[in-house]
């Protein structure tokens, strides 16, 4: 705990907003750590080194019955001198914390905005800070704004550093203590200057060196592991995708072999002929002690008839655990596990609402949410604070093959959030067949790396269709392609049309069964990546 206790970093304190893990994102890009917090936490969180809070936006209105408030501890920590960001929101608790006040906008300001900031600041926070250096450049700035609420009467505490040409109070700082907030939001690249504020403020008001390296990431791995593991033996799942494998790998560097075992769980959801690539290739960066478990009829047999994706999700992630509790079972006096390892994603945690009470869940993912008791495991999930960019970073410095790094992510849940409506072998079959043919010509025409993620998913529609003489009346498959960094935004894939059209023909051509393609030009939000 000692080494974690010293790693110094920033509290996103969360409000809502649909923004607060790209702040984290953005800081993490910057070489700084940063976490997630609810916004109402009653004691500021001791996982490590508090050297800045930022408050994001969010969807209340200050003021408003049961709208969030800000926790007392924020203001205290800024009297030790500890610096503070409010954003939107976040700026209007600080303004009515210091008795100035808020008022409901005429209508809500959406987009682009021109920042001009002031001449002459005289707050030091402010003038130390960044708009002394990006006021150097141009001292009009386009930002962006989100806000349905702005200040009406600035504390006296306060300096107005900047407004927009619309009149509306865009940046403000304290006169005394280092507290700055703004009403637009620096975490989107659509507002210019953003990227360098958020530096500026842990660089020059934080005092933060930037060293979230690769290299930072894999000593507190290495040491988190061995604290939490200490003389144990672990289990890992691994999948083959992206994540397991590299959780699996880390863990045999860091552990050693021996005391590791891979297990693959086949639950029938997998892709075509991916299990055996998969424990061929886990064995190639070697895991020697790599378990294949096949548990299709299982899976299947659990899954028949259900049609909801959330049910769909929860009976993968109980039959998951019901299977290493029976493997860990049978091997396990042997080998004394203590341990069970996920690839777990921060993503993941906070989108299953894994980290406060007031975020959404969106999808549960299944690999959150921890262990039963009864299976006698402590969960270990070295990933569980990282985004996927960091992770595949790490599996660079740990020299595996890019072909495994790079793979395009697959979902735990496997092809069962990739039909829609009940899953029988019958659809699996057909989805497998039409993915493959996708994902080969992605490859055959060097597209593959262009593109973030790209699957079939096949739809529970039957349309009519004409192949040769005869009517057919046949299944949909849908395919999409996106690009993004990290998952948590996505914007449809540029595939050239004239590809996807032979795709599609080689798609109907040679699936029977399918005499359809559709392609799916959504992007996240407001659709998600996967359809489920
Ligand atoms: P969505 O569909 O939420 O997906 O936009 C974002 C990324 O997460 C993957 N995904 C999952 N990964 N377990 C996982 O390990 C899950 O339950 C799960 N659900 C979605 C998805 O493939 C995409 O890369």
């Amino acid at each position: 705990m000692e080494q974690k206790k010293k790693e110094k970093g920033v509290i996103v304190l969360d409000y809502g907003s649909q923004y607060t893990l790209l702040i984290v994102r953005r800081l993490r890009e910057i070489g700084i750590y940063a976490e997630i917090a609810d916004g109402r936490v009653s004691e500021p969180p001791s996982t490590f080194q508090i050297k800045g809070i930022i408050l994001s936006g969010g969807p209340d209105s200050v003021g408003e019955e049961g709208a969030r408030s800000l926790p007392i501890w924020v203001l205290k920590k800024a009297e030790e001198n500890v610096p503070i960001l409010g954003i939107c929101y976040g700026m209007q608790l600080l303004v009515e914390a210091f008795k100035g006040k808020v008022r409901s906008a005429a209508c809500r300001e959406y987009g682009h905005a021109e920042m001009i900031i002031k001449d002459c600041i005289d707050t030091i926070a402010a003038k130390k800070l960044f708009f002394f250096q990006i006021s150097k450049t141009s001292n009009r700035q386009v930002v962006w704004m989100s806000h349905g609420d702005d200040i009406v009467t600035l504390p006296s505490s306060f300096e107005e550093i900047g407004r927009t040409k619309e009149g509306v109070i865009a940046s403000i700082a304290h006169r005394t203590l280092p507290i700055i907030a703004l009403q637009f939001h620096p975490e989107v690249h659509h507002t210019d200057c953003g990227k360098e504020i958020l530096k500026g403020f842990v660089t020059e008001l934080c005092g933060l060196e930037l060293t979230w390296t690769a290299g930072s990431m894999m000593e507190r791995i290495g040491f988190e592991v061995k604290e939490v593991v200490g003389a144990g033996t672990v289990l890992v799942a691994v999948s083959g995708g992206v994540d397991s494998t590299i959780t699996a790998s880390l863990l045999v560097k860091i552990l050693g072999p021996h005391r590791v075992t891979s297990v693959i769980i086949d639950h029938g959801l997998m892709r075509k002929n991916e299990v055996a690539w998969v424990a061929e290739n886990l064995k190639r960066i070697g895991l020697d002690d790599l378990h294949v478990i096949n548990a299709e009829d299982r899976f299947l047999t659990a899954l028949a008839g259900i049609s909801d994706p959330e049910q769909k999700r929860k009976i993968i992630g109980r039959a998951f655990i019901e299977e290493f509790e029976t493997f860990a079972k049978s091997i396990g006096c042997k080998r004394g596990f203590t341990h069970l390892a996920q690839g777990t994603l921060y993503p993941d945690v906070i989108e299953s609402a894994g980290h406060g009470v007031g975020a959404k869940v969106i999808k549960s993912h299944h690999n959150v949410g921890g262990l039963p008791e009864k299976m006698g495991l402590k969960l270990v999930e070295p990933f569980r604070f990282l985004f996927k960019d960091e992770v595949r970073k790490l599996g660079e410095e740990l020299g595996l093959p890019l072909e495994l790094i790079y793979r395009h992510p697959f979902p735990g849940p496997g092809l069962g959030v990739r039909i829609l409506g009940d899953i029988t072998k019958e659809k699996l079959d057909l989805l497998r067949e039409a993915d493959d043919i996708f994902i080969r010509a992605l490859r055959r025409e060097h597209l593959y790396d262009s593109i973030w993620q790209a699957f079939a998913v096949l739809l529970p529609v039957k349309s009519v269709g004409v192949m040769g003489d005869n009517r057919t009346y046949q299944w949909t498959i849908a395919l999409r392609a996106v690009v993004a960094t990290d998952g948590m935004t996505a914007s449809v894939g540029a595939l050239p049309m004239d590809f996807l059209t032979r795709t599609a023909g080689e798609i109907v051509r040679n699936v029977n069964g399918i005499n359809r393609v559709v392609y799916d030009i959504t992007s996240k939000p407001p659709a998600t990546i996967e359809w489920e």
